[in-house]
């Protein structure tokens, strides 16, 4: 599984909260760490499609001086299985959802995992501040782990 440059695409329902979060951390940290990473991030539903990140995404993440203003909401497509090595979803709703685009090809299966392992990233769209807040840490801490894998296998 370790291609080299590393494809990852960070994935999560409406790709306008959590996986733009998600994309602009991985950036942050392969750029920290002096990698070449190809990162995107999609949602499984169609519906925020060509929207930047929600307000509060974007204030989060400035905050901590990162930049995700010039992203675009676009749609998790089969092809994505093709064109990522690594499909990192942030809640099992997500995973379910990827599982069945992925189909039964047991490669494309193999690529999706939970970006947080062994707990969901919850949704904060409906909430206030505070989830952005807690997302940001989760997806933090979780991103540098990543990338810290991927260092080792390129
Ligand atoms: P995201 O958050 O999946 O983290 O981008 C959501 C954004 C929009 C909706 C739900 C979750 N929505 O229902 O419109």
């Amino acid at each position: 599984m370790s291609k080299h440059p590393m494809n990852v695409l960070a994935v999560c329902l409406g790709n306008i909260c959590r996986s733009p979060m998600a994309e602009g951390l991985l950036r942050h940290h392969i750029q920290q760490r002096g990698l070449r990473c190809r990162v995107d991030s999609a949602g499984t539903s169609a519906h925020h499609a060509g929207e930047h990140p929600d307000r509060r995404a974007q204030q989060e993440m400035r905050r901590h001086g990162i930049d995700i203003s010039k992203q675009t909401s676009r749609q998790l497509v089969r092809k994505d299985f093709e064109r990522f090595d690594w499909i990192l979803v942030m809640d099992r709703s997500n995973l379910a959802n990827a599982q069945e685009l992925a189909g039964h090809n047991e490669g494309h299966l193999a690529k999706i995992k939970l970006f947080v392992p062994d707990a969901e990233v919850p949704d904060p769209y409906y909430g206030g501040a505070e989830g952005f807040s807690q997302v940001y840490d989760m997806v933090d801490a979780a991103a540098e782990r990543w990338v810290a894998t991927w260092q080792s296998d390129i």
